[in-house]
Parts: structure tokens; sequence; C-alpha cells
């Protein structure tokens, strides 16, 4: 392929800001690659061509759901990616509407613990509330996880999925609004660790977390908190503050790492995601607990030229490094067309 490239960007306002497309677009501009932001209001026939589109359609998939104008934007787009065949999705619509669904992403993070046998590397008990009417029979099925609990909402996207709630006993959970996952609460000594996927490369952060809580039932109160106020850069939560003083634990094993980003690459077909692991503090187990779509990159200051390379080697102007990640990325861009 010779000459510029066109890539479109298909980002909520918010989404837009947060990355900083226009620094990108900047950054692509003297690197051969022409950035463009797409208008979802608007004709996209006119707007491109494009070799690649990236995309987060995460709001208009979940408004779609009961909205027909949000139906009919996503209706335009999917009609315009399989009238371009050639048109590279970054990523594919059916990986990402299934990652906004948690009862779907739990099931992907609950096979990983066999896919990865030899690294170690598990995700908590689970079990999916459909409907909570019958409050003894969640807490008869509740039996299988060990509390405290943490409950999540089933959709996986808005200001609402991040409300969540630590249950300490079979009675608390009257205070769970279904549908929603419940899900063993695992002890890590208040660190997160995100691994930020950019297609073949991944990066490290460190971020706050939930404090340890003594195992077992007990009679507190429900804790209800919104996550963004608890695994963020700037958060600063009581939640966060250890009660005790406890030994630092090992960071995850790079190895592991890249074991986990390789299988969940194959399994989800995706090339820009997130993935929150953290450590047991008894078991030192590599604990896999959210996969994230097109996440924020935040303390990735490589996101930019980890993107523009990504890029690069789906247009197939850069050869691949090795042939492992010939393979992979070979993998999401044939999911990718794959509409
Ligand atoms: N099973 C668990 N055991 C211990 N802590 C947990 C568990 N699940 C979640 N947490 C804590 O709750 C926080 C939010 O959980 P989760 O990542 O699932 O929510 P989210 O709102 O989808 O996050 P994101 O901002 O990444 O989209 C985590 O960062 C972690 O501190
Ligand atoms: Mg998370």
């Amino acid at each position: 392929m010779s000459g510029s490239s066109r890539v479109g960007f298909c980002l909520s306002d918010k989404k837009r800001r947060r990355i900083n497309l226009q620094a990108f677009a900047d950054f692509c501009a003297g690197r051969g690659v022409e950035v463009v932001e797409i208008d979802l209001t608007q004709p996209m026939g006119p707007q491109g061509p494009f070799d690649v589109i990236v995309h987060k359609l995460s709001d208009v998939i979940v408004e779609a759901e009961h909205d027909s104008q949000s139906q009919q934007l996503l209706a335009n787009f999917q009609s315009f990616v399989s009238d371009n065949p050639s048109t590279v999705l970054l990523d594919p619509l059916p990986a990402m509407t299934r990652l906004l669904d948690r009862f779907a992403s739990y099931r992907i993070m609950s096979k990983l613990h066999n896919s990865l046998r030899d690294w170690r590397v598990c995700s908590p008990s689970y079990l999916e509330i459909q409907s909570a009417d019958d409050l003894t029979s969640v807490q008869q099925a509740v039996t299988t996880l060990s509390f405290p609990l943490i409950c999540k909402t089933r959709v996986a996207h808005g200001s609402l999925s991040h409300e969540m709630c630590l249950i300490f006993s079979g009675g608390g959970l009257a205070d769970i609004r279904a549908p929603c996952v419940l899900q063993s609460f695992v002890n890590h000594g208040a660190v997160l660790h995100k691994v930020f996927v950019v297609g073949e490369k991944h990066f490290c952060v460190e971020r706050p977390s939930l404090k340890n809580f003594p195992p077992g039932p007990c009679d507190r109160n429900t804790i209800f908190f919104n996550s963004h106020h608890v695994s963020k850069p700037e958060s600063n939560s009581a939640l966060t503050a250890l009660d005790e003083q406890t030994p630092l634990l090992p960071p995850p094993s790079s190895e592991a790492v890249a074991a986990l980003v390789k299988e969940l690459r194959l399994q989800l077909g995706m090339a820009l995601f997130g993935v929150d692991v953290i450590i047991n503090t008894h078991t030192h187990t590599l604990t896999v607990i959210d996969i994230n779509i097109f996440p924020g990159y935040e303390g990735v200051p490589q996101f930019f030229s980890a993107l523009l390379s990504h890029i690069q080697s789906v247009l197939g102007k850069q050869p691949a490094v090795s042939p492992d990640e010939k393979l992979t990325s070979g993998a999401s861009s044939a999911a990718a067309k794959d509409q």
C-alpha cells in the first residue's frame, strides 16, 4: 500500500476528548496516516473511504436496545461496514457487544482458568442473577460463593454500571437489584493492575483498589459505592485505605500477563481492550476481574505510538515482529472483517 492511509474514528465526544484525538491526528499527520472524525449522524459513504475504522460505539449499542434512533445509527454503521469489506474495523462489533454484558464477559473470564492452567490464572466465582424476586432462592444459590460478595449490574456500560455494592451476609442480599452478577470478593491488598492492550503490545499500570475485608459472613451493612471513586488514578476513598499493615504482594508475573493477553486477543478477536487483574493475598493467584472495551490508556505514554504502529500493522505496512505476533495480528484483522 502506498500514499497516505485514511483512518476514521467513530467515538463519543467524551471519548474523543479523553484520548485527545486531535493530538493523535497531529501525531499521525507526518507519518502517512490521515485521521478523520466520523459523524455517525451523517451518511457515512461521503465521509469515506476508510482503510481502517477505530470506534467505540458502546453508548449506541446499549441505547439501541430500547431507542430507535440509536438502532438506526447502528444499522447505518453496520451497512457501511458490510458494503466496504476492505475496511478493517477495530474492533469487531459482535466482540464488543459481548463485553457490554457482564453475564457474557464473566463466562469468558471463567474459562481462563482452564486455558491458562500453567499460569494459575483464574477469575472469582460468580452467579448470574436474572431476578431477585425470590430472595430465598438467591440465598440458597450463593452458598457456592464466599462472603463478602460484590454485586455488579449486568450491563457493563454507562454511569449506572459503576454503581456496585459489597454484601456481607445472606440478609444483605435484599439490597441487590437484578439483573446482576454476584461475585466472591477476593482480598488483594488494595492494588489493581490495569493491563492495557494495543494490538501486539500491552502495558501495565497500578491503580488503587478496594481494601481487604475479613473473609466470611458478618452482620455488617451493605456498602454501596461507585467503582470510579475507587480505581481511578486520582481515587481517594476510605474504601481503598487498608485497615492493617499488609506485606506487599509480588506484582503479577510478566510472563503470566503476556500469556493472558495473548489468550484474550485470540478469544475476543479484539486489539483494543483492557484487563483488570488483582493478586489474591492468600494464594498469590493472578485473578482477572474485568475486561474493558477500548479503555482510556491513562498512564500509558506510549499509547499514540502503539496505536499508530498497530494501525500500520493491520494495513500491512509493518512486518509483524515474530511469527506468533503475525498469527495473532492476522487473526484479529480477519475477525475484524468477519462482520
Ligand atoms: N471480585 C472482586 N474482588 C475484589 N475486588 C473487586 C472484585 N471485583 C471488583 N473489585 C473492585 O471493584 C472495582 C470495580 O470493579 P470492576 O472493574 O468490575 O468495575 P467497572 O466499573 O467495570 O470498572 P472499569 O472502570 O474498569 O470499567 C475494581 O477496580 C476493584 O477495586
Ligand atoms: Mg474495572
